[in-house]
């Protein structure tokens, strides 16, 4: 099994040692949780959260570009927006400020989104899709990719004409995600279909939807014979979880995942870069981090409770430290 993907750029291209992406995730993947995620992917191709191109060029989010400039590997930048010269003006200014690759998205059901005509309501107006990815392509020498999803609805799967065109139109690399506009995010990523469309495209595919751990990685790079495959939800509360699939792909046997003392620790050092950047509201926009790591030991769920309530971060800290404390003893 290969190691390492490579995407050909118009006048730059990549080549990644790792064939495990981490999904931008709105509201999730910021600098500090891509550098969790880093501690055990050193050579994993990751995502900032996505990026409105015309806010961009007024000057909101820039600081989710800047930052990747003092990161360490491949971070690649996502753009969204329906107007192509707003989004080859963002492509310009994330690649000069170190995006590894430009992502564009067009597979957002989100309504805000989609009601502007970004994200997935691309699908429905395949001519302004090629015109962005032609005016991106122009615009940047780095490779420019097209996030997806399999089509609009069921009956509306013409999905495989739409990512030839894209090609045609420069489209890099495409990430697939196996289910319909329609499903949102229910019944299951169709891997099949992947596999399909994977065979009609000469760029190459990453497969993305419900892989959560070695064993789904495995069964649908098997399935699909993608490039690459793309985690989202699986890292929430496992930030290691890129690190560890790679590993396993790589043939490496014994990955260390850390212990509930040690995810616990993580958590304090979350909460303490949350504090740092954000001040006392930090500790508020740790609590679906909170959510996510508390729930799979004995007193997840108390602790889960006081920390909802803590008074302040300190407070926070030693609710979490005492519970490190009655793990440690227990064992
Ligand atoms: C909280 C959350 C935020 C997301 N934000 C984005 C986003 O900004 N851009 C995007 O292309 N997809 C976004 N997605 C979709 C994921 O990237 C991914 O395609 C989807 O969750 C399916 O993969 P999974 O089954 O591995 O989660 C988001 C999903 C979740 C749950």
């Amino acid at each position: 099994m290969h190691t390492s993907l490579v995407i050909k750029g118009k006048g730059v291209s990549r080549e990644i040692k790792s064939r495990v992406i981490q999904s931008p995730l709105a509201g999730v993947t910021d600098r500090i949780f891509r550098k969790f995620i880093r501690r055990w992917a050193p050579h994993s191709l990751l995502f900032a959260e996505m990026i409105n191109a015309t806010s961009l060029n007024l000057g909101y989010g820039i600081e989710k570009i800047n930052q990747i400039n003092n990161e360490e590997g491949p971070i690649g930048i996502q753009l969204f927006d329906n107007r192509p010269n707003s989004v080859a003006d963002a492509a310009k200014e994330s690649e000069s400020s170190g995006a590894y690759i430009i992502d564009i998205n067009m597979g957002c059901p989100v309504k805000k989104i989609a009601n502007k005509g970004g994200g997935s309501a691309l699908l429905r107006d395949p001519c302004l899709a090629v015109e962005l990815v032609k005016k991106i392509s122009r615009a940047v020498n780095i490779p420019v990719s097209v996030k997806t999803r399999i089509g609009w609805s069921e009956k509306d799967k013409n999905i495989k004409e739409f990512l030839l065109r894209l090609q045609d139109a420069g489209a890099n690399m495409f990430t697939i995600h196996g289910r319909t506009r329609e499903q949102g995010f229910n019944g299951k990523a169709d891997w099949s279909f992947i596999g399909e469309l994977k065979v009609e495209l000469d760029v190459p595919v990453i497969a993305n939807g419900d892989i959560y751990n070695v064993n789904d990685a495995i069964e649908c790079l098997n399935i699909t014979k993608a490039d690459g495959i793309m985690i989202g939800r699986g890292v929430l509360g496992a930030p290691w979880i890129i690190g560890e699939i790679d590993f396993a792909l790589k043939g490496l046997e014994n990955f260390k995942k850390p212990t509930t003392e040690e995810k616990l620790q993580l958590l304090i050092e979350h909460i303490d870069e949350l504090i740092f950047e954000k001040g006392e509201h930090g500790l508020l926009m740790a609590r679906k981090y909170i959510a996510w790591t508390c729930n799979d030991f004995d007193g997840a769920q108390n602790l889960r409770k006081n920390l909802v309530r803590a008074k302040n971060p300190q407070e926070a800290k030693d609710e979490i430290l005492l519970m490190i404390h009655k793990l440690k003893n227990k064992s």
